[in-house]
């Protein structure tokens, strides 16, 4: 079976992927800075499938280390989820942002060509649509400028990718453009932990149930939605997990470059996020209406025929399965890792 290299794979996304990697009988490698997650993800990824797994830590910035890997292991496809993902943060400190996730991207690539390895998935964002395109978002639609410096650092990227693939036919590159991932593994045992104040929706509902923070502040009511509150799509994290899963396998048979939404296509609204929440877990979520955030489109959501019709990947999970995965997690881990 392949050896897939994971960067960023101790994170939230990445942890769960290496569960789905694992189970389906890939070797997994990963490399990963540790600045925003913890090993003890990767502890329980190995508890959970039964199966070991290498990790390395070290920085995707670092042109050496990243050689080194590729000279250690011969690595058949590479998922790339290493970066910084703070919307607001982004703003604050552009810099950081370009540096680990623009020229960490370009080290990578670099590290993959000397090594002769040609196959990559990379993590994108539905945020590469702009803030113009109407939803439910297509693949067939101009890429557009997305209003922060993170966003702009996953068009670039993909810009790149797509370049670099035109330029030299060896390269088979796979952007998944992920909606709005929530949602844990069923067991509870891995999860989304953010360090600080969570800027998301969903860890932040999760940690004014578990008592962590007093209420839950709406961003705004005065959206022409169906109530009032923004709508985006939902998609389970484990879900999103299978996605790589079915893009490794194509990436392995095909070449070019080629992007697939990953989403469910169902709007859910703030609101509805809340007081469905409350219903499934039986947990007062109490909240309150403040002003709109800055930079907040009122509604986005996908179109995710391409990756059904040309990944074979559907999502299964429902919403209730994601608010009550979200809440299992959190309550079995009330301060995440720590
Ligand atoms: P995460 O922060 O949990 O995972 C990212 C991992 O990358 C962390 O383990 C972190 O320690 C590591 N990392 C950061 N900089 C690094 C560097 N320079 N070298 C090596 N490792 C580094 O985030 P996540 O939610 O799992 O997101 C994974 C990827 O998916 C990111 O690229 C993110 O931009 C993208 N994405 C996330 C979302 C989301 O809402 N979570 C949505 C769309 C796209
Ligand atoms: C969802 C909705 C908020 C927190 C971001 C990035 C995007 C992608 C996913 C990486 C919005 C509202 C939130 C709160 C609230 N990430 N909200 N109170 O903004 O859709 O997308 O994460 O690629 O690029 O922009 O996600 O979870 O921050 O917000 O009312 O305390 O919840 O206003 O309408 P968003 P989010």
């Amino acid at each position: 079976m392949a050896r897939i290299l994971v960067t960023g794979g101790a994170g939230y996304i990445g942890s769960h992927t290496c569960v789905e990697l694992l189970n389906a009988g890939y070797e997994v490698i990963v490399f990963d800075n540790l600045s925003n997650s913890s090993e003890e993800s990767l502890r329980r990824v190995q508890i959970l499938t039964g199966e070991s797994l290498v990790f390395i830590k070290g920085d995707i910035r670092n042109q050496h280390e990243l050689n080194q890997v590729f000279d250690d292991y011969q690595i058949d496809a590479v998922i790339h989820f290493a970066g910084l993902k703070a919307v607001g943060e982004s703003q604050q400190i552009p810099l950081t942002y370009f540096d680990h996730n623009i020229t960490g991207s370009i080290q990578l690539i670099k590290a993959m060509e000397k090594a002769g390895v040609f196959k990559l998935v990379f993590s994108s964002s539905a945020t590469v649509y702009g803030e113009h395109n109407p939803s439910p978002y297509n693949e067939e639609m101009p890429l557009s400028m997305p209003n922060n410096n993170y966003g702009y650092t996953k068009l670039i990227v993909e810009q790149l990718l797509q370049k670099l693939s035109q330029a030299d036919q060896r390269w088979s590159i796979g952007l998944l453009r992920y909606f709005n991932p929530v949602g844990a593994h069923k067991s509870g045992q891995i999860g989304e932990d953010p360090q600080g104040i969570p800027n998301n929706l969903m860890p932040y509902v999760t940690q004014v149930a578990v008592g962590r923070r007093e209420k839950l502040s709406i961003f705004g009511h005065d959206y022409p939605t169906k109530d009032g509150t923004c709508e985006r799509d939902f998609i389970h994290v484990v879900d999103l997990a299978k996605a790589h899963v079915f893009a490794v396998i194509n990436r392995l048979k095909q070449t070019g470059c080629r992007a697939w939404n990953i989403g469910t296509g169902m709007p859910i609204s703030v609101l509805q996020i809340k007081e469905t929440f409350e219903k499934v877990n039986c947990v007062a979520i109490p909240t309150t209406f403040v002003e709109r955030r800055a930079g907040d489109l009122a509604a986005f959501y996908a179109d995710a025929t391409r990756a059904e019709q040309e990944l074979g990947w559907k999502p299964q999970y429902s919403l209730e399965d994601m608010l009550a995965d979200s809440w299992n997690w959190q309550k079995q881990n009330p301060n995440g890792y720590n």
